[in-house]
C-alpha cells in the first residue's frame, strides 16, 4: 500500500514537470510557467484529493486482498481498471472542489500512464523477485505458499501423468502414489528425473496411503474409477476407490500434517440441467460417478481446519493429447473417429458440456496449488473456461473443420447429461484463461496419428470401461483393505452415501 501511494503522489509530480516540458516545447510559456510557479498550491491540493481517492479505490478493487493472487494480463487488467477508475473520480472531484484549478490534459494523460505503468510494474517486478529469491528449505517445504513435496494420488492417469511433469517442470519435489491399472507407460517422461519418485500402490490400503503422505505438504487426489461407463461396470471398486478411499486419505492426510488437499471432482455433479450452473447450483448428479464425487466433496469440505485447507475442483470434461489420451471422451473419440473412419455419431446434438485442454486443466491445478491458502482453502472450483461451453453439435462442426470430408451422423439416445457451467470464479479469484481452444486440441490429435503416435485409438488402454471389462475389476491388495473400506463406506455424519446406498 505505501509503494502504491508513493507511485501514485511520482506520477502526479513527474507528469506535471512532463506537462511543463510539454509547454515549454509548444511554446505556451504562460501555461509552463504557471504550473511552475505554483506547482506547490497545485500538488497540495492534489495530494488531499490523491491521498484517499486512490487507495479507497484500489482496496476495493481488491488490490490488497482477493486480487493478490491473481496473475498474468488478468491481474494487467485489474491493476488498469483500477487506475483508471481512481483517476475519473479523482478528475470530477478536483474540477467539482477547484473548478478553474483542474487538471489540464497535459498533466491527465501522463499522469494516468505513469500511474497505470508504475503500478503494473511494481506488481510484476515483485513476482518476479518472489520467484527468484523465494527461500526453500532443505526438507522441502516452502516458507510460503507452494513448493513444498507434492503427493499425485492417480498421477499415472491423462490428467495426472501431465500435471507430474508441469509440477517438476516448476521446481516441485513430487510422489505419484498410483495402482498403475492402466500402466506405467504415461510417466516414463519423468522416469529418471531426482525429483520424482513412483511408488506403486493403491489408495485403498491403507499401509501404502501411511507411507505415501510422509514428509508431504500437498496433495492432489487424482485417483479414481473415472467415468459413468467404467463405475457401472462393478460399483465395488468404483464406491471404494472413488469414496470410501477420499475419506481415508482425507483423514491419514490430515494426521501427517498435509497442508493442502485438493481434489478431482467433475462439473458432471450438476446433472441435467438447461440452467447455467456455478459453485453455488445445486447439485444433481444422475450416475455413480456423479455421486460419488458429491459425497467426496462433502467430506472434504467439512474436514477443512486451521491447518488443513482442501480445495474442490469440479473438472470440465477433458480432450487434448496428453501421454495417456483418452479415447473414452467426446473431443478426442469424435476426432479419432473423423480421422480413421471419416463418419461420427453424435447423440444429443443439442445438449452443453463444458470442455477443457488437459495442458489448461493442468495448468488451473498447478494455480490452485499455488494459490495464497486464504484464497481456496475450503473452497469449490469450477475448473474450464466459460468460452469453452459448446454443444455436442457445435464439437461436429469443429471437427469438420478440420477434417472436412467427414460425415456427421444425429442420433438421440436416453444420455441425459447436459450442462453448462459458469467458470467466472476461477477467472476472478485466480486470473485462469484457457488458452487452447477446441480447434486447437482437434489439430494436435490429428498431428499426433499424422506421425503416427496414436496407431490404434480402439486399444482398450486408451478407454477405461473397455479395458476394466477385459481386465476385471481391480482387486484389493488384502481382504483386511474390505474391511476399512467397509468402515470407510458410510457418511461420518451417519447419513446415506452412495457408498451405502449402491451396494
Ligand atoms: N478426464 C476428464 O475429463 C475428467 C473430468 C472430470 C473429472 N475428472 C477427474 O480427474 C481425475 C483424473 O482423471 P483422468 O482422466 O486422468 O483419469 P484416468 O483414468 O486416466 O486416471 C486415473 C488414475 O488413477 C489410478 N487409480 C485408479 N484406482 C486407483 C487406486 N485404487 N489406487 C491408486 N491409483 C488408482 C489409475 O491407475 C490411473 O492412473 C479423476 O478423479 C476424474 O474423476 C476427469
Amino acid at each position: 500500500m505505501i509503494a502504491d501511494f508513493l507511485i501514485v503522489h511520482l506520477s502526479i509530480v513527474a507528469a506535471m514537470a512532463i506537462s511543463v516540458v510539454y509547454q515549454s516545447g509548444s511554446g505556451n510559456w504562460k501555461a509552463a510557467q504557471g504550473i511552475t510557479s505554483g506547482f506547490l498550491t497545485y500538488y497540495t491540493a492534489f495530494f488531499w484529493l490523491l491521498s484517499p481517492i486512490f487507495p479507497v479505490v484500489f482496496l476495493l478493487n481488491g488490490f490488497y486482498t482477493h486480487s493478490r493472487g491473481y496473475t498474468g494480463p488478468y491481474k494487467t487488467w485489474i491493476v488498469l481498471r483500477g487506475v483508471l477508475l481512481a483517476a475519473i473520480l479523482f478528475f470530477a472531484a478536483n474540477f467539482l472542489l477547484f473548478g478553474r484549478e483542474r487538471v489540464g490534459r497535459s498533466v491527465a494523460v501522463p499522469f494516468v500512464i505513469l500511474a497505470s505503468v508504475g503500478l503494473t510494474a511494481a506488481r510484476l517486478l515483485k513476482d518476479v523477485f518472489v520467484r527468484r529469491y523465494e527461500v526453500k528449505p532443505r526438507n522441502g517445504f516452502a516458507l510460503q505458499n507452494g513448493h513444498g513435496k507434492v503427493l499425485i494420488v492417480g498421477g499415472a492417469g491423462y490428467i495426472g501423468s501431465l500435471l507430474v511433469e508441469r509440477l517438476l517442470d516448476k521446481g516441485y519435489k513430487v510422489r505419484v502414489l498410483d495402482s498403475l491399472l492402466y500402466g506405467d507407460e504415461p510417466l516414463q517422461p519423468v522416469r529418471g528425473n531426482p525429483d520424482f519418485e513412483l511408488m506403486v500402490g493403491d489408495c485403498r490400503n491403507i499401509q501404502d496411503v501411511v507411507k505415501a503422505v510422509q514428509g508431504i505438504e500437498s496433495v492432489v487426489h487424482l485417483a479414481a474409477i473415472v467415468g459413468d461407463p467404467a463405475c457401472e461396470l462393478d460399483h465395488q471398486p468404483a464406491l471404494e476407490t472413488n469414496y470410501a478411499a477420499t475419506r481415508m486419505l482425507i483423514e491419514i492426510a490430515k494426521g501427517h500434517g498435509v497442508r493442502r488437499f485438493l481434489f478431482a471432482s467433475s462439473c458432471s455433479v450438476y446433472g441435467a440441467t438447461d440452467l447455467e450452473m456455478d459453485e453455488n447450483s445445486a447439485v444433481r448428479p444422475i450416475s455413480l460417478y456423479g455421486e460419488t464425487k458429491v459425497d467426496s466433496e462433502e467430506v472434504l469440505l467439512t474436514s477443512r481446519t486451521d491447518a488443513f485447507h482442501p480445495t474442490v475442483l469440479r473438472y470440465a470434461t477433458v480432450f487434448g493429447l496428453g501421454y495417456r489420451p483418452r479415447f473414452d471422451l467426446v473431443v478426442n473419440l469424435l476426432t479419432a473417429k473423423a480421422r480413421q473412419e471419416s463418419v461420427i455419431t453424435i447423440f444429443n446434438g443439442e445438449q452443453w458440456r463444458p470442455f477443457i485442454h488437459v495442458r489448461d486443466l493442468v495448468e488451473a491445478t498447478a494455480m490452485v496449488l499455488e494459490a495464497p491458502i486464504a484464497f481456496v482453502s475450503g473452497e469449490i472450483f469450477n475448473v474450464g473456461d466459460s468460452r469453452m461451453n459448446h454443444t455436442l453439435s457445435d464439437v461436429g462442426e469443429t471437427i469438420r473443420r478440420v477434417f472436412p470430408d467427414t460425415a456427421i451422423e444425429n442420433v438421440d439416445n436416453s444420455d441425459r447429461r447436459n450442462y453448462r457451467v459458469n467458470f467466472d470464479k476461477l477467472r476472478h479469484r485466480l486470473g485462469f484463461r484457457a488458452r487452447h481452444s477446441l480447434e486447437q486440441g482437434i489439430r494436435e490429435l490429428k498431428k499426433a496419428f499424422d506421425d503416427g503416435l496414436i496407431l490404434d485409438y480402439t486399444d482398450p488402454r486408451y478407454h477405461n470401461q473397455r479395458f476394466l471389462k477385459i481386465a476385471g475389476s481391480p482387486a484389493h491388495k488384502t481382504d483386511f483393505d474390505g474391511l476399512v473400506m467397509a468402515a470407510f463406506s458410510a457418511h461420518p455424519n451417519g447419513r446415506a452415501t452412495a457408498a451405502t446406498t449402491h451396494r
